[in-house]
């Protein structure tokens, strides 16, 4: 059987593939997104062949033209795909057989598609993974900005979900933004990883008997070195996984913010508007305003895990080298990648849009007890062992919840009473809520002026090149 031009096998076949296996096998669909990175690799193995004498002068002008307009035609659309493409490397030598004519033939000598999948899926990632950081630095200013915007304002702290102890509000931006900082450090880490493992010249698994420089290749395509194994080079994709993993846990960050959106943009809250742009109404009830972008980014995070979880599924227990599985290696992280260019920019935006009610969070900062630590260190203060200071001071709450009162309510003499070590304190500042955060200024405390420096630290890290020195390319 001659293989149809669009499959890149088929001389010890007598018969040409079942319709629904060819269908089973189709990628091409899929792949081509990858079409920049396979003719950038066809192109450095075109160097090479002529380097070694496989293709001449002539062969090599002609391949690299007809490159380029296969190019231009994946770019502009007009490239038409046969059913008989099985993937994208059969698509682009059968164009280029129609576009040189045989001279293409030659191009396929000492390559496999398991190198040059290796390779363009690492390309496609170096490209997707800065691109992935970038928006996530977006969602770490939006939030940068909205912590200076709200200064000093104070917020209740939670444990729980309890009322816990006060802190700033800009202090519990800042945490969701660090949180994003380290995510964006895996992204980075790993795609330095990954560029350090060029791939072309493995050949389907050990390389070939050419003579390919495996160096030349990791040169022309901007790797910063070449895997040292050539049969891990097309076995592993540890590098997709460390990624989806990185995508993962972004998004599980990305959906606690998005979850504390929800919660304290209900009525019984009150404590934060979403902007009207970053909230959507109901079909029935004339008087609803939903935080959608909120949920729906909580939400997108259960793809972003099923991505990390299928593609491990896929690899686990695959013998080496190259198996057919590995080619579902690619839904899960172009999903990955399209779901976070869809869901960061819009939480960026709904960060940016946030309008917090200052006083509404500085009552139920102060409220719920929120002081009663307070009380008891100033206690510790005093000589008091804390055991002893933890027990009088919920003794105190329990009696205030009784009467329906808080520890800010008590007139001073009641205070005193209740807790006599406490005579000649500043009772005051004690029960001042803002005064109790300014209190807590550890370097990494919420006292608003250790929050400036660490929104300038932040800062920092935001303006920090996201790629280092070490990429080429
Ligand atoms: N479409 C395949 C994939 O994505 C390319 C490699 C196919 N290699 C093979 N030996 N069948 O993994």
């Amino acid at each position: 059987m001659t293989a149809p031009r669009g499959q890149l096998w088929g001389g010890r076949f007598a018969e040409a593939p079942a319709a629904a296996a060819a269908a089973l096998g189709r990628s091409v669909d899929v792949d081509v997104r990858l079409w920049p990175y396979d003719i950038a690799g066809s192109r450095a193995h075109a160097g090479q062949l002529h380097r070694l004498g496989v293709l001449d002068a002539a062969a090599l002008r002609a391949i690299l033209e007809g490159l380029g307009s296969v190019a231009a035609e994946l770019a502009s659309g007009a490239f038409v795909f046969l059913d008989d493409d099985e993937d994208l490397h059969g698509a682009v030598e059968r164009r280029l057989l129609e576009l040189c004519g045989p001279v293409a033939g030659r191009l396929r000598a000492g390559r496999s598609r398991n190198d040059q999948i290796a390779s363009d899926l690492r390309l496609y990632l170096r490209d997707a993974i800065a691109a992935t950081a970038a928006g996530v630095r977006a969602v770490q200013r939006a939030l940068a900005d909205k912590a200076a915007e709200v200064g000093d304002c104070v917020a209740p702290g939670y444990t729980h979900l309890q009322r816990a102890q006060p802190v700033t509000l800009a202090h519990a931006l800042l945490a969701h933004a660090w949180a994003l900082d380290r995510d964006v450090g895996r992204l980075v880490d790993g795609r330095r990883r990954l560029l350090a493992g060029s791939t072309l010249g493995a050949g389907a698994l050990a390389g070939n008997t050419l003579g390919t420089d495996p160096g030349a290749y990791a040169a022309a395509l901007g790797f910063t070195g070449v895997a040292a194994n050539s049969m891990d080079a097309v076995a592993d994709r540890d590098f997709a996984v460390e990624f989806l993993a990185a995508a993962a846990l972004l998004g599980v960050h990305l959906s606690r913010l998005g979850e504390e959106i929800v919660v304290f943009s209900s009525v019984e809250f009150g404590w934060v508007r979403v902007d009207d742009a970053f909230s959507t109404g109901s079909s029935i009830m004339p008087q609803k305003r939903n935080p959608d972008v909120a949920e729906l980014v909580r939400g997108k995070t259960g793809r972003l895990v099923g991505d990390l979880v299928a593609l491990l599924v896929t690899l686990k227990g695959l013998p080496l080298t190259y198996n057919r599985d590995l080619q579902e290696d690619k839904q899960p992280v172009f999903d990955a990648v399209d779901t976070l260019a869809l869901v960061l920019p819009a939480v960026a935006g709904m960060v940016a849009s946030l309008r917090f009610d200052r006083e509404r969070l500085a009552a139920a900062a102060g409220g719920g007890f929120a002081l009663a630590t307070d009380l008891a260190e100033e206690l510790v203060r005093r000589g008091v062992a804390f055991r002893d200071a933890h027990e009088r001071v919920g003794a105190l709450v329990a009696s205030c919840e009784q009467r329906g009162v808080d520890l800010g309510d008590l007139a001073a003499e009641e205070l005193v009473a209740a807790l006599p070590d406490l005579a000649g304190a500043d009772l005051g500042g004690l029960v001042d809520v803002g005064a109790a955060v300014g209190r807590r200024d550890a370097v990494f405390g919420p006292a608003p002026d250790r929050v400036a420096a660490q929104l300038q630290r932040l800062r920092a890290s935001l303006d920090a090149p996201l790629n280092g020195a070490e990429e080429k390319g």
